[in-house]
């Protein structure tokens, strides 16, 4: 039925209004004017449009030509982030750190609702790119480093955003991105050539977007960069041969930002933009982000004879597919109620969530703060600064909606929350003492007296949106401005520290962290970020929270991620230690859990371990199984992640963790492209983090 309406839909249209279904227009950078043209020549998508000014494009596309649904989509990538009343979630990187598939399809969800009740369908999220190399920009955007990791929450946020149909009123669609390696361009910088073969691309980068078609992601956007001097753009391999016929996705593929025009302006392998329309146009991409050029130079290619109008066909029929799969036709505007943005319901589930999202590192027995603090000094950059706790993509922290807009509330920054959680026994002081970027009202000697006066000091420290995004690259992660100064005047009084991180990535605080009685990692927490810091802070909250990316001692030192292929030398540098500062998977708990031997049921490949809370508090644990593949034909990592499972332990009980493999998971990529799995030995690890002294050990044969 919807086949057939399909073929009938594309016999009738003509090769202009074909081609339109393709295009994709940027209602912000056009206007209105100029965007109600391009809907009326029958432009199958928009996108950075929201509530009545999509509506009136969708009513001018409707009543237009053959009155086919308009989509629209969204950068709503943690909570629908560019409207100013949505209920925004930590980051990416942020809510990772819960690792908890659970809470982030939750948080799917609620975006998928949110946006819905906004005129809009889809959502062009989530970033299933690797954060290897931490100076990239975009790391905040990550679910960090691992692929199996980020496979899982990739896939639970995919299902909450999607939900049970693509047609029900509070679904959209999701879009897997950047695909594929943006995350592992040169040197970090944003778009470059990903320096690696194919192999490695489907061992390492390519499974969390098979998980992502596993779980029916409808659309998938393509990376800015080339791999091995081919543009992604124009890679038919890329698009066609892998994601189509080896994945086998079914829903269309979108390009990222202008891709179609760099193949000519700054890829340089297209001489004009009708050559390069071609290319991108036979390489598989159906819909075509803001290279409005395309248009006229598919039509006159077609026409020429030099591209085929099949191609055109195909790529108008992926696109409809999904419009009539999503029920487009017959409901346009899903029927969401607009009061769901940002209701009470909705903010109450982001305040419980955020909590799973800080994790703790270092606790010297500091934290939770104790009875006898009266009187505590809250210091530092980032205990107040809204933008960096929303991190990218807010209304307010990204220029595209408008760069004048100011946060709307509810939401709470640290200090905020350390006075509310405080009560009023203790005494809060705030002094800001330094900016993150060096400023004319930097005065760390005053902020050194009001440390000098109290009991205990939180110091909050991290970057900021200058130093993050796209194109925001950065060769020195160390701490900026006087951060670091600040610090070692607050050494000084001898008081003890509590430093915490908001920050869009790990940066290099190995001083600060060693100098440091507690230290813990907020990144970009949202709405709650400062509230959630509190309560752990004061103990209302045990921290359960692990890292999704390791953190290097020295920018020199990166990449540290901890599934690294062997070498001989160890990977030492003759002047840092051969350890990260924190590993993969690394997260403290105010309980003790103890875990008990490992078991192994070689012929069914079940694992278990029980985990018992010793301590004196309710808490939850991540219990996380690595393998190493001990001898096989390719190099395979030292270790790697197959399986985690977040547990919640009462005091004085014990849970039994079973995991289940298949001898697929332990397959790789062999010379031939083909993933296989091999006979011999594997080294199964687990426990409570990719630490070596975390885990223990079990060797199998398979
Ligand atoms: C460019 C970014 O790379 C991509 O992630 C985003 O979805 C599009 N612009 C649309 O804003």
């Amino acid at each position: 039925m919807k086949n057939r309406k399909i073929e009938e839909l594309l016999k009738v249209m003509t090769l202009e209004e074909k081609v339109a279904q393709m295009v994709q227009v940027s209602y912000a950078h056009l206007g209105r004017e100029k965007a109600l043209e391009w809907a009326k020549r029958g432009a199958g998508s928009f996108l950075h449009v929201l509530g009545d000014d999509a509506r009136e494009v969708q009513k001018v596309a409707l009543e237009s030509g053959h009155g086919i649904p308009v989509i629209f989509g969204i950068d709503a990538i943690h909570g629908h982030g560019l409207n100013d009343h949505a209920t925004i979630f930590p980051t990416q990187l942020a809510m990772a750190c819960s690792w908890n598939k659970e809470l982030i399809k939750q948080v799917g969800r609620i975006t998928a609702k949110e946006v819905a009740a906004d005129g809009l369908h889809w959502t062009f999220s989530p970033v299933l790119c690797l954060a290897r190399d931490t100076r990239w920009g975009r790391i905040d955007e990550t679910f960090g480093e691992d692929a199996y990791l980020t496979g899982e929450l990739g896939a639970a946020i995919i299902e909450g955003y999607q939900g049970e149909s693509i047609d029900s009123p509070d679904s959209i669609l999701a879009c897997a991105k950047h695909y594929i390696g943006y995350g592992e361009a040169i040197g970090a910088r944003d778009s470059y050539d990903t320096e690696m073969t194919y192999r490695k691309l489907k061992d390492v980068f390519l499974p969390p977007f098979k998980k992502a078609v596993d779980a029916k992601c409808a659309t998938i956007m393509t990376a800015y960069g080339s791999i091995d001097g081919e543009p992604f753009t124009a890679s038919k391999k890329a698009l066609k041969d892998i994601l189509r016929d080896e994945l086998g996705f079914q829903g269309f593929v979108v390009t990222d930002w202008d891709n179609v025009n760099s193949l000519v302006n700054k890829q340089y392998v297209a001489a004009d933009i009708k050559e390069a329309s071609k290319l991108a146009a036979e390489a598989g991409n159906d819909m075509i982000m803001s290279s409005l050029e395309f248009y006229e130079a598919a039509i006159h290619m077609v026409k020429e004879g030099k591209l085929d109008e099949a191609v055109i066909d195909e790529a108008v029929r992926n696109i409809l597919n999904i419009k009539f799969e999503m029920g487009l036709f017959e409901h346009p505007e899903k029927e969401m109620d607009s009061a769901c943005i940002g209701c009470a319901e909705h903010l109450a589930f982001n305040k419980e969530m955020t909590n799973e999202c800080v994790v703790l590192l270092k606790n010297e027995d500091v934290l939770p703060i104790k009875s006898s603090i009266n009187k505590i000094a809250v210091i530092g950059p980032n205990a107040d600064d809204i933008k960096t706790q929303y991190g990218d993509w807010a209304y307010f922290t990204h220029p595209l909606p408008n760069p004048d807009r100011q946060p709307v509330r509810p939401y709470t920054t640290v200090i905020e929350g350390i006075r509310e959680a405080a009560g009023e026994d203790v005494e809060v002081s705030y002094i800001k003492g330094c900016s993150v970027l060096e400023n004319e009202n930097d005065d760390v000697m005053a902020a050194k007296a009001v440390a000098q006066e109290n009991d205990l000091i939180v110091f909050v420290i991290g970057d900021e949106i200058d130093q993050a995004g796209e194109i925001k690259d950065r060769a020195n992660l160390e701490l900026s401005g006087k951060q670091l100064e600040l610090f070692r005047l607050l050494k000084e009084t001898g008081k003890p520290i509590v430093t915490v991180l908001v920050s869009f990535k790990p940066l290099c605080v190995e001083e600060v962290v060693e100098g440091s009685d507690a230290f813990m990692v907020a990144f970009n927490g949202g709405m709650f970020g400062g509230n959630a810091v509190a309560q752990i802070l004061f103990g209302n909250v045990n921290p359960s929270g692990k890292l999704p990316i390791s953190f290097p001692r020295h920018t020199g030192q990166i990449p540290v991620y901890y599934n690294y292929l062997p070498g001989w030398h160890g990977g030492k540098y003759m002047d840092l230690p051969e350890t990260p500062l924190f590993t993969f998977g690394q997260g403290l708990s105010y309980t003790t859990f103890e875990y008990g031997a490992m078991k192994v049921d070689e012929a069914n490949l079940t694992i278990s371990v029980d985990v018992t809370n010793i301590g004196a508090r309710d808490g939850a644990e991540i219990v996380q199984l690595y393998f190493n593949d001990k001898v096989s034909s390719m190099m395979t990592p030292v270790k790697q992640l197959v399986r985690f499972a977040k547990v919640f332990i009462p005091v004085g009980t014990t849970k039994t963790v079973t995991f289940t493999l298949t001898s697929e998971d332990f397959s790789f990529v062999n010379y031939e492209e083909k993933r296989v799995t091999e006979h011999g030995e594997i080294e199964l690890m687990i426990g409570a983090s990719s630490a070596d002294q975390d885990l223990q050990k079990v060797t199998i044969n398979i």
